[in-house]
């Protein structure tokens, strides 16, 4: 049995050319069990009919909060909270806005302030509007507040471009719906699909271990999450992905060909043997800068320096991500920094210092982002400005930034229009 089997979902379609495709998505998710209830914005009329979504749905469309006859059947209150889930699509940036605001212009964005059932999004638009800060903004707050985002794709649009924007298709909708149900934890999850056909990414995470004696070691906090995050966005996107996992980090996608390291100079020669063909490289590893210059056979032990103070001298590791930028091979480096202080002013510092092409950066003073924590908050430095991601779960973030660093660096990764 469908996992939709039984469930009253609740159709919000708006103004935008991928309305045509809502009849099909109508019949599809009827065909897997559900009861539909087709709410449409005005606009929305324009593109498809209501009696149209009326005949497939087999119940007559909503589309007036003032309609007296329709709320006297079932008020927009008992129909907000007859949903098991609210589906939008196609979703335009005039409907995201309003809902990011939480400002209840007409029925559909009403419902969607009054209802408890889990939302979902499927943004729809010309891929300069898609790209547009406002927009990604809006949608990333619609993230934050646990709306699920499904897509949009990349490829042909109505309007003759190429590009992100096309709503996602009515049988990958339907499939997403159902996943819902099982993880509604999904939000923000931004289409990808061919995004980085053809290239190789190479990704750094997780912290390195520098040994003391053969018993200690001097570490950091980093979990590896982030890194393992952007690996698997990378994977979604279509590239082949190389992750050098410090000690520690998670299992990985068993797609992503992953190189377990322990200490700077570990990683430092894994990454340069593995270096060819590699077009993006993101260094997210929290490296140790400094290691133990002479390391012990034997367990050091406290009767050796009893009341005396123990001096560790530490020599400096290697540089991996500058020494990647430097060696000329890689067409866009990009590195992560965390910094408790002078967030921003010592992004670009290390941007300009380490010759990256942009530098993501984190404030690790808050303790409820960044390391060891499931969410992030960034702001990825580049050249020519900056660009702010809200707070927002690792993945989701993750499947942003590989949006925002295509958008980008679409010329120096010789990205082909799909
Ligand atoms: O200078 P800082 O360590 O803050 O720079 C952070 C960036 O540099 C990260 O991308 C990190 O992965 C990289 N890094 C490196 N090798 C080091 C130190 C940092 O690749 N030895």
């Amino acid at each position: 049995m469908s996992e939709l089997s039984g469930q009253n979902i609740l159709l919000g379609v708006s103004g935008g050319i991928a309305a045509y495709k809502t009849p099909m998505l109508v019949r599809g998710l009827m065909a897997a069990g559900a009861n539909v209830q087709v709410v449409m914005t005005a606009n929305a009329s324009r593109f498809v009919t209501p009696t149209t979504l009326q005949a497939v749905s087999g119940r007559p469309v909503r589309s007036d909060l003032w309609d007296a006859e329709a709320e006297a059947a079932m008020g927009h209150i008992e129909l907000a909270r007859w949903a098991d889930q609210i589906l939008i699509a196609p979703a335009t940036a005039n409907v995201i806005a309003d809902l990011a605001r939480g400002s209840a212009p007409d029925l559909l964005s009403t419902l969607c302030l009054a209802t408890a059932a889990p939302i979902s999004i499927a943004p729809a638009m010309n891929q300069h509007m898609f790209q547009h800060p406002a927009v990604g903004e809006n949608l990333r707050r619609l993230a934050d507040l646990g709306y699920c985002l499904i897509g949009p794709e990349y490829g042909d649009q109505a309007c003759g471009d190429h590009g992100p924007g096309r709503m996602t298709e009515p049988e990958d909708l339907i499939r997403a719906m159902a996943d819902t149900q099982l993880e509604p934890q999904r939000a923000g999850s931004v289409g990808l699909a061919g995004l980085l056909t053809g290239q190789h990414l190479m990704i750094t995470t997780g912290p390195t271990r520098e040994a003391i004696d053969p018993v200690r070691y001097i570490s950091n906090h980093s979990s590896g999450l982030q890194g393992l995050a952007l690996a698997e966005a990378a994977l979604d996107a279509g590239a082949s992905v190389t992750l050098v996992a410090g000690p520690g980090v998670p299992a990985c996608h068993p797609d992503i060909k992953r190189l377990d390291v322990t200490t700077a100079q570990d990683m430092y020669a894994a990454v340069h043997q593995h270096l060819e063909h590699v077009s993006l490289f993101i260094g997210v590893a929290a490296v140790a800068d400094y290691r133990p210059q002479d390391v012990p056979a034997q367990k050091m032990k406290r009767g050796d320096q009893a009341g005396q103070n123990l001096t560790l001298s530490l020599v400096e590791n290697p540089d991996i991500i500058a020494s990647v930028a430097q060696c000329g091979r890689v067409p866009v480096v990009v590195g992560f920094a965390a910094e408790t202080e002078m967030t921003l002013e010592n992004a670009s510092l290390k941007l300009t210092r380490k010759k990256l092409d942009a530098v993501i950066v984190n404030d690790v003073s808050d303790s409820t982002i960044g390391f060891n924590s499931d969410h992030n908050a960034v702001t990825l430095v580049h050249h020519n400005g900056q660009l702010p991601f809200e707070k927002q779960s690792k993945q989701a973030i993750s499947r942003h930034l590989i949006t925002a660093l295509t958008t980008l660096f679409k010329d120096k990764l010789n990205l082909e229009q799909p």
